[in-house]
């Protein structure tokens, strides 16, 4: 008779990681990983209409369901020749290849392939996915909310929600039904692009704030509005581990197990136990072994353990990564796991190929079956065979609702919860606004450097003018001087002809998005020019407000010196007036607003130049200062 630890030995030694490294068996422990409760209720007659769809449908149609084409390869015409289930627009691309097309094209678009999926007989229709990470952010005309970094500074999930269930119905404005979001990446390592997309180092605040913005999208589960016409699905991203690799994205995350399930796992845990709908995968490794190719936890963990009944996505040709796939062709990533290939431009021989591969038996009946009705499941509990056309759902079409006053006013209050203040020498802040005030720096005027990456385009390079309707850091602090009787002058090279009563300089990061934003260093390439026009207004006695736009911690103790005051800004997005509302008290004198954010992650001290790493963080995890000190 084997004891419970014999079994769970052997069950373990069972589950080895398909596509390790040679040599590098990788058990795991499915039964010591969280399992939360389920989200939804067993629902029989969902499964029924599941197994009467699953009966009427050809293999080409259930090979269809499990391929993801990007529109700039796939027509809606094509649809009707390779009934695939799902597409998506990269971040670089958009209806007629035209990054500013306007919200009617995309949703003429969608209308044009709802129609040529749901056309042929027992067609499914077609679900198009799209990165909208902080907001709608691909829309020309969407709200652009703060980057997650400083929603994990700003701690509120009630925000959250609001902010995605706004995001939710602008992209339903748009005809579209399937976000690429929450990353509940956990960083560990600032050097990566893409910790701005993360909530922070601790996996508590991830899992809260993951599980919250899963909600707004989704909308809660379990009651009427779950998935209703105002909500789209939602994405729990990276599966697994993709915030623990060093800083190198897409890298290898060498974490214990232990590690893995206990800080990487947490946000995809509460986004399941809050009924998110699908997973990506990562294109990172775990131990050597690439995510994609991961049965041991894509389907022994994350499916069987933690109950997860969405799908599986992969994320860009990622299942090309494993050891003897291509991008047309891999039974192994099926396998393991994943259900829907995202195959931006092979889904023509990938369909063949996966045809042949259900044929031979390379992609087991079994494993096909439960792949196409896990996209069936999605598919019908969001509703998409009842809906009819995007253009005819209830919200299609009010683009009056895009960037509404009400929304804008939900990232304004965003901005101002995300900001951390980590200096206030004298207590220079709060200002007067009734003051001669000079604003710098090259980031003072640019709704660009605001919104960073993931905006219009991947790597957030439209020109501000691209991003509307938007306010810059300079405008908002303008609009509540002048109110006041002051005046604020922009000199992005900080000249003067009157001396002001005090200079607010806006400096920080280019915008980038993914690996292109790893650094091998936190020092910022243009930390000298900020630092030399920090020394002149410092030289010249003038008080200094220095605000930091950066998608992480950076490299700062020169400009912290030079500074009066310090407020670390993250990338707040298109309301940039969020930012005076909290260095200036209220035309009256009171206190408008005081700082609420508080670090999602340490900020590390910069090593001495070849010196070992410096102990302890510049600023600890949780540091915030306030105008209030609460007793
Ligand atoms: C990218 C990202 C992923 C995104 C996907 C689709 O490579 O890794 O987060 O959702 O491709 O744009």
């Amino acid at each position: 008779m084997k004891t419970a630890a014999m079994r769970c030995t052997m069950i373990a030694a069972s589950l080895t990681v398909a596509g390790a490294a040679a040599g590098a068996d990788l058990v795991v422990h499915p039964q010591e990983w969280p399992r939360p409760a389920p989200a939804l209720p067993a629902d029989a007659r969902l499964e029924a209409r599941i197994d009467a769809l699953l009966e009427r449908m050809t293999p080409a149609e259930k090979i269809g369901q499990l391929i993801q084409a990007n529109i700039g390869s796939i027509t809606p015409d094509d649809l009707r020749h390779y009934p695939l289930g799902s597409v998506l627009n990269g971040a670089d691309f958009a209806p007629g290849n035209d990054k500013l097309a306007s919200p009617g094209e995309w949703l003429k678009l969608a209308d044009r392939f709802y129609e040529a999926s749901a056309g042929a007989p027992h067609a499914l229709p077609v679900l198009w996915a799209t990165d909208a990470v902080h907001g709608d952010n691909n829309i020309p005309g969407a709200t652009i909310f703060p980057h997650n970094i400083g929603l994990g500074a700003a701690r509120d999930p009630a925000l959250l929600r609001r902010i995605g269930a706004i995001t939710a119905l602008e992209v339903r404005v748009t005809g579209l039904d399937w976000t690429f979001a929450p990353s509940v990446a956990v960083v560990r390592d600032a050097r990566w692009g893409r910790t701005y997309e993360s909530y922070g180092e601790n996996p508590r605040l991830v899992a809260e704030c993951g599980a919250a913005l899963v909600e707004g999208l989704q909308g809660r589960a379990g009651t009427r509005e779950f998935l209703d016409a105002a909500h789209v699905l939602a994405t729990a991203k990276h599966f697994i581990g993709d915030g623990g690799t060093g800083g190198h994205d897409e890298g290898d995350n060498t974490a214990a197990e232990a590690e893995l399930r206990d800080v990487d796992a947490a946000g995809h845990v509460a986004a399941i136990a809050a009924g998110v709908q699908t997973v990506m995968a990562s294109f990172s490794s775990w131990q050597g072994a690439k995510m994609h190719g991961n049965r041991a936890l894509l389907t022994e963990v994350l499916k069987q353990r933690m109950g997860f009944d969405g799908l599986v996505i992969g994320d860009w040709d990622g299942h090309a990564q494993l050891p003897g796939c291509t991008s047309a062709s891999c039974a192994p990533a099926v396998n393991a796991g994943i259900d829907v290939l995202m195959a931006p431009e092979s889904w023509r021989p990938l369909f063949v190929n996966m045809l042949a591969q259900a044929n031979s038996g390379e992609i087991p009946a079994a494993r096909l079956e439960d792949a196409v009705r896990r996209v069936l499941r999605v598919k019908l509990r969001a509703h998409l065979t009842e809906e009819g056309p995007p253009s005819s759902r209830p919200y299609a079409g009010h683009f009056e609702l895009l960037a509404s006053p009400v929304h804008r006013a939900v990232a304004r209050q965003a901005v101002r919860e995300s900001l951390v203040l980590l200096k206030n020498e004298r207590e220079l802040l709060p200002l007067k606004p009734r003051a001669r005030v000079l604003v710098t720096g090259d980031g003072a005027d640019s709704v660009q450097r605001q919104c960073g990456g993931w905006t219009i385009d991947w790597q957030g390079r439209q020109p501000s003018e691209a991003i509307r309707p938007a306010e810059s850091i300079y405008a908002g602090i303008r609009a509540a001087v002048t109110a006041a009787g002051g005046r604020a002058d922009l000199s992005p090279g900080g000249e003067f002809s009157v001396r002001p009563d005090v200079a607010i300089v806006v400096f920080g990061e280019r915008p980038y998005a993914e690996g292109a934003g790893d650094v091998a260093s936190l020092v910022d390439p243009d930390e000298r020019r900020d630092v030399t026009l920090l020394e002149r207004l410092h030289a010249q006695g003038i008080p200094v407000v220095a605000v930091l736009l950066s998608g992480r911690p950076l490299s700062i103790e020169a400009e912290l010196a030079l500074s009066d005051s310090f407020v670390a800004a993250w990338l707040p997005g298109a309301e940039g007036g969020g930012v005076a509302d909290v260095l200036f008290r209220a035309r009256d004198g009171t206190l408008a607003h005081d700082f609420r954010g508080r670090l999602p992650l340490a900020w590390p001290r910069t090593p001495a130049a070849g010196g070992a790493a410096p102990a302890g963080p510049l600023f600890p995890y949780g540091y915030g200062l306030r105008y209030i000190v609460k007793r």
